[in-house]
C-alpha cells in the first residue's frame, strides 16, 4: 500500500467546487508537485493534506491509517508555507526548537535536534541570530529546519520559494532537493512554475480548475502530455488542428491548412479532426531538399543558452528553440527550411465526427 493515498479528495465552497475528486498516491520518500494555474486548487488540496481545511468528500490515508477529519496536530505534518511566518521576536534556534516543545521533547534532545537541523540546512552558525537579521534564503531554510526538525513523515511545501529572487530561486531549488533527499522525507510541493516543478520531482500532478489532468513523471509530461491545457502549462507548445487525410499502418497524414504532415499514430480515423503539439526545440533546421516546411524569420529572441525564433510559416506561426552556439542561428526576414522527427508531433486532442458529404 502507498505511504501517502488522496482518495476522491474533494473540497466544495457552497456550490463552487475548489477541489473535485483527486485521487493521488505517493510512495514513501518521493518528491511529488502539485503543478497548475493560480486558483486550481493546489493549496486547498494541501490543507486537505494537512488538516486545515476540512474535507467535504474524499479521504486521505497516511501510512495505512485514514486520517482525514483528524486535527492537524495529532498528524504530525510539516509544513512550510508561502510566508514562512517565523517567530520574529524568538531566535532561529527557538524557532526551530519550538515545535519540539510543544512535543514536550526533553531540552537534550532538543538541543540536539536543533543542531542537526541547523546544519542540515547550513545554518549552524546562524542560531542566535533573529529573522530579521536573516536574508530570504536564510529565512526558507530557517523554516524548512523547523518543519523537518519534528522529523514529520510528510513535508507540506507551499511555494516555499515564491519570496526569492531568480538565481537565489535555483539555489535554493537545487538545495531542497538535496536535503529531501538526504533525510528521505515524503514531500508535497505546491508550485505554479512549471520549470520548478518539472527540475525537482519524481512526479508531477498537473491541475486545472480543481481536477488532476495528469500524474506523470516529468519527462513524461512534457513528452506526452495527455491534452491540450498540459502541453501548453508544462513547457511551451506548437500547436495546430488538422483533419487525418489517410492511416497506415506505421502512422497518419494529416492535412494541417493544406500541408500534410505525418505522425506515427496509426489509431487515427479518417476525417477525424485532431490537435498535434510540436514542441519548439524539436524543430530543425535543415537544407532546403530536407525541410517539410519553410518559414521566414519574424523575431528571434536571446535567452542566454537558447535563441528563441517566431516563424512565419504555411502552419502559421512556429516557434522555435535553438541552442546558441555562439553565434546567432539566423537574422530576421531570413528564410529557413524546417523538419523534425517523424514522433515529434503528438496529438493532444482527438475529436470523432460525422464524415461530411457532398
Ligand atoms: N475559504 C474559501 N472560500 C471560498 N472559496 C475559496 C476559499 N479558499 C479557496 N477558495 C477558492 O478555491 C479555489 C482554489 O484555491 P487555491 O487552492 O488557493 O488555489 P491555488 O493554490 O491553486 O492558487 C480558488 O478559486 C479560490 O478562490
Ligand atoms: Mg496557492
Amino acid at each position: 500500500m502507498s505511504f501517502l493515498q488522496l482518495e476522491n479528495l474533494s473540497k466544495h465552497y457552497g456550490d463552487f467546487t475548489a477541489v473535485e475528486k483527486l485521487n493521488l498516491t505517493v510512495e514513501k520518500g518521493e518528491f511529488v508537485s502539485l503543478l497548475g494555474p493560480s486558483g486550481c486548487g493546489k493549496t486547498t488540496t494541501l490543507q486537505m493534506i494537512a488538516g486545515f481545511v476540512d474535507a467535504s468528500a474524499g479521504r486521505v490515508i497516511l501510512d495505512g491509517r485514514d486520517i482525514t477529519h483528524e486535527k492537524p496536530n495529532r498528524r504530525g505534518l510539516g509544513i512550510v508555507f508561502q510566508s514562512y511566518a517565523l517567530f520574529p521576536h524568538m531566535t532561529v534556534s527557538a524557532n526551530v526548537s519550538f515545535g519540539l516543545e510543544m512535543r514536550q521533547i526533553a531540552p537534550a534532545e532538543r538541543a540536539e535536534r536543533v543542531r542537526k537541523a541547523l546544519a542540515l540546512v547550513h545554518l549552524d552558525k546562524f542560531g542566535h541570530r533573529y529573522p530579521r537579521e536573516l536574508s530570504g534564503g536564510q529565512r526558507q531554510r530557517v523554516a524548512l529546519a523547523r518543519a523537518l526538525v519534528i522529523e514529520p513523515p510528510v513535508l507540506l511545501l507551499d511555494e516555499p520559494m515564491s519570496n526569492l529572487d531568480a538565481k537565489l530561486r535555483e539555489d535554493m531549488q537545487v538545495e531542497l532537493r538535496e536535503i529531501q533527499r538526504k533525510v528521505g522525507t515524503t514531500t508535497i510541493m505546491v508550485t505554479h512554475d512549471q520549470s520548478e516543478a518539472l527540475s525537482m520531482s519524481d512526479r508531477v500532478v498537473v491541475m486545472d480548475a480543481g481536477c488532476a489532468i495528469q500524474i506523470a513523471k516529468p519527462f513524461d509530461a512534457y513528452e506526452n502530455p495527455v491534452n491540450q491545457f498540459v502541453s501548453q502549462f508544462v513547457g511551451k507548445a506548437n500547436l495546430f488542428e488538422g483533419l487525418v487525410a489517410s492511416v497506415n499502418r506505421q502512422g497518419s497524414a494529416l492535412n494541417v491548412h493544406g500541408q500534410l504532415l505525418t505522425t506515427c499514430d496509426p489509431t487515427l480515423q479518417i476525417g477525424e479532426r485532431v490537435t498535434l503539439c510540436l514542441r519548439p526545440e524539436k524543430l530543425e533546421r535543415c537544407s532546403p531538399q530536407d525541410e517539410i516546411i519553410r518559414g521566414r524569420v519574424r523575431s528571434g529572441m536571446f535567452l542566454g543558452n537558447q535563441w528563441l525564433y517566431h516563424i512565419d510559416t504555411g502552419l502559421g506561426d512556429l516557434l522555435a528553440t535553438w541552442q546558441n552556439c555562439g553565434n546567432a542561428a539566423c537574422s530576421n526576414g531570413e528564410e529557413v527550411s524546417l523538419r523534425w522527427p517523424a514522433d515529434a508531433l503528438h496529438i493532444v486532442k482527438r475529436e470523432h465526427q460525422e464524415a461530411q458529404h457532398g
